[in-house]
């Protein structure tokens, strides 16, 4: 058959003329394949997954409940635009209680249907072509794509175990910095765990200043922080000066499908990003905002979130150092990220991507390998577990299979 007109007319950022051509798979196409390779070969096999990047349970009930109350009135059935001075006030008092960070709701904070659009629009409002954004590696790509969408550059920072899994800010080029407007960071950091500290968040403010960059300090895996309290961006001195914090009710509050996030900090991006917002969406439902407001009310709630899932990386870490794994606990967020293997028994792995693979089709232990900085596999505790009985029947079957594969590094 051949192809419709409009194929030559796709732009370049999708592939072009090749646009759906491509034979690459990625990597969670093939993760889901493997998985359903892995139930059809061994259908009495339970799939143990660690896979999931989602929290396992709903919102609390009363947030649910004033939902359910909202989404009926009259008032709140239209565009929410720029978000209502409810949720603003909200997310003020929120980030006073939580951080002793004072905001102007009217200026310095305004909201997003989840982080990862504010993400994906900040670069509107900073990049032209041939710009950089600065972005650690592994990470949360978003940022990254919508500047290639402007026609900027990437410059990857790759987060090492032997940096601490902090970026090496002294070693990009001159000729990169000249170049870069946006250095987008996230602490605590999706997948390694690590968290930030008060001095690494003052060398990023020094090199904001010498290299004329703004910060975005992506925060949504901020309430599970185990190591300290959670740690702001916007606690530090200085750092209103040079940037913005983006924020998420999605995996502290347990409400990752109610697509409700903000931004906050500097007016000046603030106000930058609302005029792009503005011109691409039209707010949150006002009902989702409004019962948000019950949720920022409630500090147990996050607090509730980050013991179990601490908890769980306690056992799981426990567990798989008896396996043989050389991991550590995360300092935060609800993922492990461990060194993969070179071997297991007589299997010899390239990278981290086959050990997965292997995991999955051999043994129906389903993980997320990353190879962009060193092979490492991602293990989440986001599993559905009714209660702490489950999640230890979960790791004593996960022993079992693991034990004995005689890993080799
Ligand atoms: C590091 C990081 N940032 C941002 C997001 C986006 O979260 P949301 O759009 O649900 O707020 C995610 C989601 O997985 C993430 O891991």
């Amino acid at each position: 058959m051949s192809d419709p007109y409009f194929q030559k007319l796709f732009a370049q950022r999708i592939g072009g003329e090749n646009y759906g051509k491509g034979a690459g798979i990625y990597k969670f196409e093939k993760i889901k394949r493997a998985k359903r390779k892995a139930l059809a070969d061994h259908p009495e096999r339970h799939l143990l997954d660690f896979g999931i990047g989602e929290n396992d349970v709903p919102a609390a009930p009363h947030v649910s409940a004033a939902l359910g109350v909202e989404a009926v009135k009259t008032e709140n059935r239209g565009y929410a635009d720029n978000g209502i001075p409810e949720f603003r006030a909200a997310v003020a008092r929120f980030m006073k209680r939580q951080f002793h960070v004072e905001l102007d709701p009217a200026t310095e904070i305004c909201h997003g249907i989840g982080s990862k659009p504010i993400l994906a629009m900040l670069p509107g409002a900073f990049i032209n072509p041939g710009d950089v954004t600065l972005m650690t590696v592994p990470g949360y790509p978003v940022a990254g794509t919508h500047t290639t969408y402007y026609g900027g550059e990437v410059y990857r920072l790759p987060l090492l175990p032997e940096n601490d899994f902090y970026p090496d800010l002294n070693g990009i080029p001159q000729e990169i910095r000249s170049r870069a407007k946006m250095l987008v960071l996230n602490y605590p950091n999706s997948p390694t765990g690590k968290m930030a500290t008060v001095e690494f968040f003052q060398r990023v403010i020094e090199f904001a200043h010498q290299n004329e960059v703004v910060v975005v300090h992506d925060a949504a895996h901020m309430m599970m922080s185990y190591k300290s309290a959670p740690l702001s961006f916007l606690q530090v001195d200085g750092a209103k000066e040079v940037g913005v914090e983006v924020h998420s009710l999605s995996k502290g509050w347990n409400m990752i499908g109610w697509r409700l996030g903000w931004v906050c900090g500097n007016p000046t991006i603030v106000q930058a990003y609302a005029d792009i917002k503005d011109n691409s969406d039209s707010g949150q439902f006002k009902a989702i905002q409004k019962a948000a407001v019950l949720a920022l009310d409630d500090a147990e709630i996050p607090l509730a979130t980050c013991r179990k899932y601490h908890r769980r990386l306690e056992k799981l870490v426990a567990m798989l150092q008896r396996c043989g794994f050389r991991c550590e606990m995360p300092e935060g967020s609800y993922f492990l990220y461990t060194p993969a293997p070179r071997g297991m028994g007589d299997h010899q792995f390239a990278n981290a991507e086959e050990v997965s693979q292997y995991l999955i089709t051999e043994h129906s232990i389903c993980t997320v390998p990353w190879d962009d900085a060193g092979a490492f596999l991602r293990f989440s505790v986001t599993y559905e577990a009714v209660d702490e009985a489950a999640e230890d029947a979960l790791m004593i079957e996960t022993e079992k299979r693991l034990n004995g594969l005689h890993l080799t590094f």
